[in-house]
């Protein structure tokens, strides 16, 4: 069974202090980066190409390790702990599926990460299934993930570090190259891992994702952090989206042009306008 984590909000799952990384081949892609992560939040980390969202993923699970400052994962020195150690604890899906994926069936895939950290066939086997399940894509256990369509490999790089159960996930642009009706599929079993009291980590460039799903939204320019806010505060700040090249929901745009009518001009979704339209027109 993958254990439902519960979602423990005093927990600090992820701390970053003042911590910077310079590439091998000189490039400074983070600096002075300090946050504070705690369990069960569903952030999103948004930001122009090359910000430095991918590298941020990859110091949260040791893929990286920083250049300078510190990384505390649960509570413990990310440095004293091993890739493996710390794959128990953050999961980062990458943005490629294709950079994860490498065994011949999906449920060889999906028992990869578990049989890797120790754990025995059996339960290897059991959390791959219910991974599977969780997933919507049991049916596909005994199929080549290379023959499967972008959207279905996705669901399956998600189901393998679903299998290590780590308490954090980190997806890195999981919707892209997806259609609408893919993307808010995937969406709402993400939120499900959410609900189940997973913290999610959602790196996206799809403004309009952060404002359906996201609580907090982290804003990255060149290296550093903009912005720490919770959504409904960032998508208020024109001028700060506007700095990082970001713009907000079709619908933040429209109430916050006709804001002068008397219209709330922070809402995030449709819903949100269809019902202060009927606040304020419904009666007539
Ligand atoms: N392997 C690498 N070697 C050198 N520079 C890199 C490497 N990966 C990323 N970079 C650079 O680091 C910066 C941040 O990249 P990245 O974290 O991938 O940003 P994002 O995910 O926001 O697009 C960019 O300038 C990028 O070109
Ligand atoms: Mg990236």
């Amino acid at each position: 069974m993958i254990p439902k984590p519960g979602a423990d909000r005093s927990k600090r799952m992820i701390e970053m202090d003042n911590v910077g990384f310079t590439y091998e081949a000189g490039v400074e892609a983070l600096r002075s980066v300090s946050l504070k992560i705690s369990s069960g939040e569903f952030l999103a980390i948004v930001g122009g190409n090359g910000s430095g969202k991918t590298t941020l993923a990859k110091l949260m699970n040791g893929l990286l390790r920083p250049s300078s400052g510190s990384i505390k994962i649960s509570g413990a020195p990310a440095e004293s702990q091993s890739i493996a150690e710390l794959s128990k604890t953050v999961g980062y899906c990458f943005q490629n599926p294709d950079h994860q994926l490498f065994c011949t069936s999906v449920e060889d895939e999906v028992m990869f990460g578990p049989k890797n950290l120790g754990i025995g066939l059996e339960e290897s086997r059991e959390r791959m299934e219910r991974a599977l399940s969780l997933m919507g894509i049991f049916s596909l256990k005994t199929m080549s993930p290379f023959s499967l369509s972008l959207s279905e490999r996705r669901r399956v790089t998600i189901a393998s570090i679903l299998a290590m159960t780590p308490q954090v996930m980190i997806l890195d642009e999981p919707t892209t190259g997806l259609d609408a009706d893919e993307s808010s599929e995937l969406m709402a079993l993400i939120r499900k891992l959410n609900a189940d009291g997973r913290t999610i980590i959602l790196i996206t460039h799809e403004m309009k994702l952060v404002a359906e799903h996201a609580d907090r939204v982290i804003i990255l320019s060149d290296g550093h952090i903009l912005l720490d806010s919770d959504v409904r505060g960032a998508f208020s700040d024109l001028e700060i989206l506007k700095a990082s090249r970001l713009l907000p929901p079709p619908v933040t745009l429209l109430a916050s042009r006709i804001s002068s009518i008397g219209i709330s001009r922070d809402l995030l979704t449709s819903d949100e306008f269809v019902f202060e339209l009927s606040r304020r027109y419904g009666s007539r």
